[in-house]
């Protein structure tokens, strides 16, 4: 875990200028929305949202909610059916998530998704986290502002016991108004699931929907699942060989630090030099990249269980055992 100086800022427009471009250089931010503070990096650039999971020492891969400025801006994201635009016409600005197809256009990074096909938006009622969103001008993944295990901030203050020294900026914009999360309903299909309980609540959904909600997935919350129960989890459809030394000819391989999978049919490298951000950020996509019909299981170098590689390991054990 590297030392960051974390910079205090205020609301003030300078300042939210400077957080702005924090992210867009790829730093993490700490900015309110009107439910908890969020912990925010560039949505579409991996290694920014890798630095989430490092800062936060979570140790495994969620998918993350992509935080936009506008309706117009999440639609550029993902694909709304009829009734998740009218929930988002309904309810934003404000605690409601929308889990949607990905658009064609989706810029979103595969490790702020999971490697899922969906994408989770939100388009948050907080004039500060709407001026850091404005100032970036992409989708800012952003989870709750707060250590793993550790319950979800209110205030700067909280966040900076939490994450001072672990991250570039928090932007002080006083206490939060809703003060739990946002709800998440998936909108997948025909179907609307409550996927997590939160600051909007069933009944005003249930009455702008005219029909009642159906339950989500097990573990599409922040409950903790049996591994390969999670349906909100990308899993590849090849097997997947963990602690690998090389790759057998009918095999993929996935490489960590130089050399290895001189046999294999098909090989990509989390990172050649051994880098474990790095290689979080190029995970999802290198396992889908490697998840081809004629692999009949991808064959994965060791990688070393300290910082990020407890939740790259994490991840790949449940591939290995979802079956
Ligand atoms: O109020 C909130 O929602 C706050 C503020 C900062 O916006 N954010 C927040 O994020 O609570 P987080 O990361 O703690 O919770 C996101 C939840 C996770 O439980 C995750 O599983 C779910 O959203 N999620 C994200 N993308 C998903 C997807 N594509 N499918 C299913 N669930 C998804
Ligand atoms: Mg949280």
């Amino acid at each position: 875990m590297t030392y960051r100086n974390t910079l205090h800022l205020g609301a003030d427009p300078s300042s939210l200028a400077t957080a702005g471009r924090i992210l867009a250089e790829g730093g993490l931010v700490s900015f309110p929305t009107e439910t908890v503070y969020g912990l925010g990096a560039d949505a579409t650039n991996g290694r920014a949202v890798a630095g989430i999971y490092e800062a936060k020492g979570r140790p495994r891969f969620n998918p993350l909610i992509a935080h936009v400025a506008s309706f117009e801006l999440a639609r550029g994201q993902g694909v709304f059916s009829p009734a998740a635009e009218r929930l988002a016409r309904a309810f934003w600005p404000g605690p409601l998530t929308l889990v949607v197809p990905k658009a064609p256009t989706c810029t979103v990074s595969e490790i702020a998704t999971a490697g899922l096909d969906s994408v989770a938006l939100r388009v948050p009622d907080h004039p500060v986290a709407h001026a850091v969103l404005e100032a970036v001008g992409r989708p800012v993944a952003a989870p709750s502002a707060n250590r793993s295990g550790h319950v979800s901030a209110t205030t700067a203050a909280h966040v900076a016991a939490d994450l001072d020294g672990r991250i570039d900026a928090i932007v002080d914009g006083g206490g939060t108004k809703v003060g739990v999360e946002s709800t998440i309903l998936s909108c997948l299909g025909d179907r609307v699931a409550m996927l997590r309980p939160g600051g909007l609540s069933r009944d005003v959904i249930e009455d702008v929907l005219g029909f009642a909600l159906a339950e989500g997935p097990e573990g599409a919350g922040d409950e903790p699942v049996a591994p390969g129960m999670l349906a909100s989890h990308y899993a590849p459809r090849a097997h997947v060989r963990l602690d690998a030394e090389n790759a057998e000819p009918d095999e993929a391989w996935l490489g960590f630090g130089p050399g290895g999978g001189e046999q294999a049919r098909v090989s990509a490298n989390l990172s050649p030099s051994g880098d474990l951000t790095e290689a979080a950020a190029n995970l999802f996509g290198m396992l889908r990249l490697l998840d081809r019909a004629d692999i009949h299981a991808i064959a994965i170098a060791p990688i070393p269980g300290d910082g990020l590689g407890e939740a790259i390991r994490d991840r790949l054990a449940r591939a290995a055992a979802e079956r």
